[in-house]
Formats: structure tokens, C-alpha cells, sequence
């Protein structure tokens, strides 16, 4: 055989040639050659060998010596971050399995099982067989129970074709962003924010504008703040309350004051991301963005399974909208994914069956995370140079450790940052925690309380000794 990858020169072409043979003769019964253009491209070089039978006793073969595969990457690859949140998890993860006793309070999901009914329900769906594809938008079952809740709990009204169920609340928002922007508008999003609504605007090739807020303001948005970025681009507001990572929760007033400044930009449309909804400390209460006056037809509505019912495996998460958007948004569904998963929406009805807010089985894991969040703000706060915003939802805290930055450990070197800081903590404390950097704030590192109070007991312990070690760096 003189199969034969032929390049010129400079690369500019490569020749395969495939050969017919007989394989008990041996004689070559024919040659066919094709061309192509290898141009300026990263190569990656390695033998391939594929024998493909096109007769009972005939074989084609084809021998690429020296096979050259383009391994660029497109644009919006290299446009977008991985998460923080996932790395710094699976990094933890990666050093318990090495058997480093690390305690994990990176990662933004519920220490708690599934509560049975549900699980049960799920259970039931395979059993009875029900395990083929639904409806792209989702169980007409699972659409009205939606439409139900958001009724009586929210205060909004939809029928079941302006609610599309995905396969998880993440989905439901890059569809809605990628809906919506159009190449060049501008997606406002207030930091601190989730890690991946900016890398979801530039998968949109929309440009994400970052809103700063303050730990003294509870980290809330500023209405006034608002309006003096908003332009003729701004397409897309995204609110998220209660908040991943600080916990902060939107009054209704505020959201209010919001509405009014949004009134004011027809193109601009509403994105709300109301995930945490349940988890929430009373007095705080929730307002569903799209329940304010004016505010229905330019909203869209995210809520999920995740957090509230502890649900993150099941991925089940859902937008609600004007139809017309929804629609948009169920078409690119249609083409990516197809409808949630079916024994995931059946365990969903039984989730939304349980009762108003999640009945007794979410309330009891609210009420562990309150227990938790008081723990953490009273240890916290007893630090000197510490700044807390204390969560009023969600299982996060977002704590301004930035009085430690300038420090020195010995053995370690300076912290500079968020990053350092949790690197430290991670080396010395054995406590992973993500850097605020990637929420977009610098001076503040996340914890996620969602583990036993024990854990967070020891976690704390874990995170002052080594605090204490710091030391202020002396100018040289
Ligand atoms: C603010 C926020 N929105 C949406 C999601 C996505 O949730 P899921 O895709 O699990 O439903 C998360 C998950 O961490 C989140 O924190």
C-alpha cells in the first residue's frame, strides 16, 4: 500500500488516497485522491488507520500517515470564563478524594435530600414508564402547575404556552438572553452577580455592563445608578433576589422605584431570577418583578427546582413571559435540547404539590439555614476589620475580608486579592470558599452555608486560626 498524505511546501494541501484492494490477491484495483486546504491552521499530527469492508471480500482502507486536525477553537469559546464556582468545587472535591480533609463551602447547593414525596414521584414515573420525550415546553401537567403557583404564590397570571420548562433554571436564562440580544446590546447586570450571567451575555455576543453596588447598601442596586447607564443598546436587566452570592433581597419599594426608571426604555426588557424565592428570612418578603404595574409585558420570569427543593440533579427549571418570547425561546430549545426530562417534570408536579412555598418539607430547610446564617454572622462579625451585609435569603454570605489584603503568612507570601485570600484559606484552613472576584467584586469572598452546623462550626475555627497567622506586610 502507498497511501500517501502529500503536502507542499508550505502546507497548503494535503492528498489521501484510497485504495480499493482484493484481499486475498493483494493487487491494487484502484486510486481515488481528494484535495483539501490545509491553510494557516493549528495542527495536531497522529496516524489513522480506518478499514471499512465494501464487498464480502474486498476492504478499503484508508491510511492517513500523518492526519492534521485544526484545533482552534471558536471565538465565543475564547470569549467566554469557566466557572469559578465549578473549578474551586471540583479542585476541593479533587482533594478530598486525595484524602485532604478539606470543607467544602464553595459549592451553591443544598446539603439536603430531595424531600421523599418527590423523590418518590420520580421514582413512580419510571416504574409506571414514563420515560419518553414530553412536549419540548414541557408536561401540559407540569405548564398548569407552574401557572398555578405563579398565580396564587406571585401574584401573575400565564397560561401554559407562555411557561417553557428546561433542564434547569441555567438553561432557561442563557435561551431567554440568547432570545432576546442581538449582536452589540448591552445586558445590565448589578454586581455582585451570578457567575454566569456576563459569560451568557457574551455567548449571546451581547456586551454585559456591570452596575457596581455596596456592602453598605446592602448590596442593592441604586435606581438612580441605573438610569445613568441605561442607553438606546440596553436591551436587558438582569435581577436576581433573593441573591447568589450576597443574599440580599429587593423590597418591594426598591423594585418599585426600578420599575419606574425600566418605564422609561421601551427595548429595555426585564430578566428576573427568582431561583432563591423560597429561601428566604421573614420579615423579608418576595416580589416577583413582573407583578409590578407595567412590568408584566417586558419581564421574564426564572424560577427553578433547585434550591428550594433541593433538586440540583433532578435539572428542572422554567421561564415564564409574554408568548411571544417564549416562544423564541422554546424554539432554540427545540433545537438544543427538546423538552425537559420527563421523570424530572413528574417529580416536579409533586414538588409543587407539596403545599404553599414548599409546605412543611421546605420550610424545615429554611429554617436550618437561618440557624446557620446567625451562626455565621455572629462568628464573623466578632472579627475585627470585617465587613458583613447580613443575608436577608439564599444560603450564601458575602463577607469583605478586604482589610486582610496587604497581609503576609509565612511559607504562603502576600494576599493580594479574593483569589489569594482563598487560596490561603484552601493551603493553611482546609476550607475551600470562592474568591469575590468572580462575582465581581474583589473585596469579598463567598461562603455558601448550605452544610451542617457542625461543618460551619469547624470551618470558622478553621478560617480564624489561620487568619491569625497573618500578619501586615512591613514596606521595604
Ligand atoms: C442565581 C442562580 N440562578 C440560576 C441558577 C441555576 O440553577 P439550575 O440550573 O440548577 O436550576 C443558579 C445555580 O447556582 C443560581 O445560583
Amino acid at each position: 500500500m502507498a497511501d500517501s498524505l502529500q503536502t507542499s511546501s508550505s502546507t497548503t494541501t494535503a492528498r489521501l488516497s484510497l485504495r480499493s484492494k482484493s484481499s486475498d490477491s493483494g493487487l491494487d484495483s484502484g486510486l481515488r485522491s481528494i484535495s483539501f486546504p490545509l491553510k494557516s491552521l493549528k495542527l495536531l499530527t497522529r496516524q489513522v488507520v480506518i478499514k471499512q469492508p465494501i464487498k464480502s471480500r474486498r476492504t478499503t482502507e484508508l491510511v492517513v500517515k500523518a492526519m492534521e486536525v485544526d484545533i482552534s477553537l471558536s471565538p465565543r469559546v475564547n470569549s467566554v470564563k469557566p466557572s469559578k464556582t465549578v473549578a474551586i468545587t471540583d479542585q476541593a472535591t479533587a482533594l478530598v478524594q486525595a484524602g485532604v480533609p478539606v470543607i467544602r463551602l464553595a459549592a451553591g447547593e443544598p446539603d439536603f435530600d430531595t424531600p421523599a414525596p418527590i423523590a418518590e414521584a420520580g421514582k413512580n414515573a419510571i416504574r409506571e414508564g414514563y420515560t419518553r420525550y414530553t412536549p419540548n415546553a414541557g408536561t401540559l401537567e407540569i405548564r398548569q402547575a407552574i401557572c398555578n403557583k405563579l398565580k396564587e404564590e406571585n401574584g401573575i397570571s400565564y397560561t401554559p404556552d407562555q411557561i417553557l420548562v428546561s433542564n434547569g433554571a441555567k438553561q432557561s436564562i442563557v435561551q431567554a438572553v440568547m432570545a432576546v440580544c442581538s449582536p452589540g446590546d448591552e445586558v445590565i447586570i448589578p454586581a455582585p452577580f451570578w457567575v454566569s450571567y456576563p459569560e451568557m451575555a457574551r455567548l449571546a455576543d451581547a456586551k454585559p455592563v456591570i452596575l457596581p453596588t455596596h456592602i453598605s447598601e446592602n448590596f442593592l442596586l441604586d435606581p438612580k445608578v441605573l438610569e445613568s447607564k441605561l442607553t438606546e443598546k440596553s436591551r436587558l436587566l438582569i435581577l436576581c433576589s433573593p441573591s447568589n452570592p450576597t443574599g440580599s433581597v429587593y423590597p418591594k419599594r426598591l423594585l418599585e422605584e426600578i420599575a419606574q426608571v425600566v418605564a422609561k426604555y421601551p427595548r429595555l426588557l426585564v430578566l428576573s431570577d427568582e431561583i432563591y424565592e423560597h429561601i428566604i428570612y421573614a420579615p423579608a418578603t418576595h416580589t416577583s418583578f413582573a407583578s409590578l404595574p407595567g412590568m408584566w409585558e417586558r419581564t421574564l420570569t426564572v424560577n427553578g427546582f433547585s434550591k428550594a427543593f433541593a433538586m440540583t440533579g433532578w435539572r428542572l427549571g422554567y421561564l415564564a413571559g409574554p408568548k411571544h418570547f417564549v416562544s423564541a425561546c422554546g424554539k432554540i430549545q427545540s433545537q438544543f435540547t427538546s423538552g425537559a426530562s420527563s421523570i424530572a417534570q413528574k417529580a416536579g408536579v409533586a414538588a409543587l404539590g407539596l403545599g404553599y412555598a414548599g409546605g412543611e418539607a421546605v420550610s424545615i430547610m429554611v429554617k436550618a439555614f437561618r440557624e446557620r446564617r446567625d451562626f455565621l454572622v455572629k462568628s464573623f462579625g466578632e472579627l475585627e476589620g470585617v465587613k458583613i451585609s447580613e443575608p436577608k435569603g439564599a444560603f450564601y454570605l458575602f463577607i469583605d475580608f478586604s482589610s486582610y489584603y496587604g497581609t503576609e503568612a509565612d511559607g504562603f507570601g502576600k494576599i493580594e486579592n479574593s483569589e489569594s485570600l482563598c487560596r490561603y484559606l484552601l493551603d493553611e484552613g482546609q476550607v475551600a470558599l470562592v474568591p469575590g472576584d468572580a462575582f465581581g467584586d474583589d473585596s469579598c469572598i463567598r461562603i455558601s452555608y448550605a452544610a451542617s452546623l457542625t461543618t460551619l462550626q469547624a470551618a470558622v475555627e478553621r478560617i480564624k486560626k489561620a487568619l491569625l497567622l497573618l500578619r501586615r506586610a512591613v514596606p521595604v
